[in-house]
């Protein structure tokens, strides 16, 4: 009797599914791509993640196999397996032991036990071909600890959309949120700790668009900006209002730069005066405000048609150096911009860019520039910064002696700095000594 009613339970149950399915599938078909915009979070963990984690269970072996990286068992066990199961298939080769797969706000993370002989580098050349076979955007292999990498993967571009929030209000003196990183955190310029950066890239790259970020950062604070931009101030002179200095042709840069060399040996004899190694240890009423000077299109300076621009751009390079040089301890930050920054430029700007720590490469046009942004640094960013598409404009590799990193700049337009430029104009410090003639 049981079993009858169990039984027409049974049979009237596909129905009822069948009803279900035929309302969810095509509702989801043609909901899908709405909700998963609307709720990227929720769509990944139950729908992208079980598919992408049940292609890795499925593609671990042959991968590892294929990467070069499977280890034959030892000759011993395969005579005793050979003994044992006369007949029976040849044990196979053994590969990279994988650990859970744990899902992240937008990818997984995995570690992976290395075999012995093998070291972390062999899994990082297979990264291209883990991210290729688990059909995920990118995956990186980092060290965890001896024996052990981490695999991180994530499923789309963090860079396509960056979540993090603009800075507001001043925050802390000299650090600025300019945009986001390929983890997801904040890309933080803080001239405290890096005081000297390089930005290259090639036209609408992103250049000017991450200076605007930082300009709006640095404009609610108490920092002196300064603008040197001989492309006749085309870039800077929209945040003239805010500006301390601004110039506009290699004349008045060149004024400008051994002005400002001036004002850092002054700071110099200040802080020998009152026995402090940087302006930080000064009180903080004796304290001179901070410069940050941004130099757009330092091409500009250093191109030469004839002998007495060799002489400025020979003086403009000299005190450059100079600021990088002394301008730290001394609170004169550089943040130097340029399309093409080779050596071609004259060895003043090897000698320079060996002063300017940060480096942000967006997309290059010519090898060279990725070369002297990257290659002294990091050589593995330079593939990264030479993949990156025109149509990811404010994409960028950052390095640093400690390694590299993806990240995109917020997208503050010229209109948006050229406001915060006015509304914060009335915190621009006077600094006569800046004052170049036009
Ligand atoms: N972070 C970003 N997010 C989205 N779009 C961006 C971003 N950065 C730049 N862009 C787009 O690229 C365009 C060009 O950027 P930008 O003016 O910063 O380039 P540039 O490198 O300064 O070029 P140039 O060398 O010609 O001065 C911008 O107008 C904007 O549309
Ligand atoms: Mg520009």
């Amino acid at each position: 009797m049981e079993l009858a009613s169990a039984t027409s339970a049974d049979a009237t149950w596909p129905s009822w599914v069948l009803v279900v399915a035929a309302v969810l599938v095509p509702g989801l078909l043609l909901a899908g791509p709405a909700l998963r915009s609307r709720y990227p979070g929720a769509w990944w963990l139950l729908c992208g993640f079980p598919a992408v984690a049940f292609r890795v269970v499925q593609t671990w072996r042959p991968l590892m196999a294929g990467c070069g990286l499977a280890v034959s068992r030892r000759p011993a066990l395969t005579v005793v397996s050979g003994l044992v199961g006369k007949g029976a298939p040849p044990p196979q080769p053994r590969v990279p032991r994988r650990g859970l797969i744990r899902p992240t706000s937008g990818g997984f993370v995995l570690l992976v036990r290395l075999l012995p002989g093998q070291v972390p580098e062999h899994l990082v050349k297979a990264a291209p071909a883990m991210a290729e076979s688990w059909q995920v955007h990118a995956v990186r292999v980092t060290s965890w600890k001896p024996g052990v990498v981490r695999i991180v993967a994530s499923a789309v571009d963090p860079l396509a959309d960056p979540q993090v929030p603009k800075q507001r209000g001043p925050g802390h003196l000299l650090r600025v949120t300019v945009g986001a990183l390929e983890t997801g955190a904040a890309w933080v310029v803080d001239l405290r700790s890096v005081p000297h950066w390089l930005i290259v890239g090639a036209t609408r790259s992103g250049k000017s668009t991450l200076i605007n970020a930082l300009v709006a950062g640095l404009a609610p604070q108490p920092v002196a900006l300064v603008g040197i931009d001989c492309k006749g101030g085309m870039e800077l002179s929209l945040y003239e209002p805010r500006l301390s200095a601004l110039a506009t042709n290699r004349e008045q840069a060149v004024r400008l730069l051994t002005a400002l060399v001036d004002l850092t040996l002054d700071r110099m004899s200040l802080c020998r005066a009152a026995r402090v190694r940087n302006i930080w240890g000064l009180p903080d009423k004796e304290r001179p405000v901070p410069v940050v000077v941004i130099v757009d299109e330092i091409a500009e300076l250093f191109l030469v048609a004839n002998r007495n621009e060799k002489d400025e751009a020979h003086a403009a390079g000299t005190a450059l150096i100079r600021l990088a040089q002394l301008g730290a301890a001394l609170g004169v930050f550089l943040v130097v911009a340029g399309q093409r920054v080779g050596s071609d430029l004259g060895p003043g700007v090897t000698a320079l860019r060996a002063q300017l720590g940060g480096r942000v490469c967006h997309r290059v046009a010519d090898p060279g520039t990725a070369e002297m942004a990257l290659g002294d640094l990091n050589p593995d960013a330079l593939k990264a910064a030479q993949a990156i598409a025109p149509e990811q404009a404010g994409t960028a590799v950052l390095a640093s002696g400690d390694g590299w990193e993806r990240a995109r700049s917020h997208l503050i337009t010229e209109a948006d700095a050229e406001a915060v430029a006015a509304e914060y104009a009335h915190l621009t410090p006077v600094l006569s000594e800046l004052h170049v003639e036009p």
